[in-house]
């Protein structure tokens, strides 16, 4: 089984991580199109066309499923990619709320969607969990959380500023989805701002839809990984085999 792996540029790497650490495939093919993030501060109609531009390329490949491992991509393009690719395609949305159905069945529970703007603004987290019943929700998008992740600084005193200033004011919540595929990387730190909530991993939420709605299960083999980059390819391959490394 063989997964095309779409993201803006290098978060999508923490959906790939769990992939691997599950053995869902037997190879996956990582395009992020790192000339042109970031996609979350762009408009609907730009990140379709980009997202289309992605499809192409994978296109060129035989693959079984594309996992559009971009919050913002699957906000806002993923019917059309749905819509005119030859392979199944997975998005990190549904399977996040998903997720979330899994880990809290209480309606009431308090729910705090990150993403990026792009994701907040197109309100689909939000009107995905209204139709599971859940109205508690507080959205908000800490645009300064990827280029800090960016810079590699996944900890201290300028990650904890940059939080402070985003998180003052917000109440205790149930469960945070990370809507946007960088904040796996500072997972712990959101943990210590909101020590009782349960954290939403997009994926961890992928691998479960995988199994859930396309039958993809464990397979016996390693995963071989193929990394393409629209710009500076060897720095991609750089952060991916840090990332990936345990
Ligand atoms: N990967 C993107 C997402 O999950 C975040 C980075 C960007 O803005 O391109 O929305």
């Amino acid at each position: 089984m063989r997964a095309g792996v779409y993201d803006s540029g290098v978060g999508g790497l923490t959906v790939v991580k769990s992939l691997i650490q599950h053995k869902l495939f037997d190879e996956i093919i990582y395009f992020g199109d790192t000339a042109r993030v970031p996609y979350g501060i762009k408009d609907k109609n730009t990140i379709t066309r980009y997202s289309l531009e992605a499809l192409e390329f994978f296109k060129n490949f035989d693959i079984d499923i594309m996992i559009a491992a971009c919050n913002s991509v699957s906000a806002y393009a993923i019917d059309e990619l749905k819509a005119n690719a030859p392979f199944k395609v997975s998005g990190v949305i549904k399977p996040g709320v998903l997720a979330l159905k899994n880990k809290i069945p209480n309606r009431e529970a308090k729910i705090l969607i990150l993403g990026t703007n792009a994701t907040i603004n197109s309100g689909k987290y939000e009107r995905l969990l209204n139709t599971h019943g859940y109205q508690n929700i507080e959205s908000l998008a800490p645009s300064l959380f990827v280029p800090v992740v960016e810079e590699g600084l996944f900890n201290g005193k300028v990650l904890e500023t940059v939080m402070r200033h985003y998180f003052e004011g917000i109440t205790q919540p149930d469960a945070i989805i990370l809507g946007c595929t960088h904040f796996p990387l500072i997972s712990k730190e959101i943990q210590k701002f909101f020590p009782k909530a349960v954290l939403i991993h997009s994926g961890e939420a992928v691998v479960e839809f995988l199994e859930d709605a396309f039958g993809i299960t464990e397979t016996h083999e390693n995963t071989q990984m193929k990394f393409f980059a629209s710009e500076n390819p060897d720095k991609l391959k750089e952060v991916a085999k840090r990332w990936l490394k345990d």
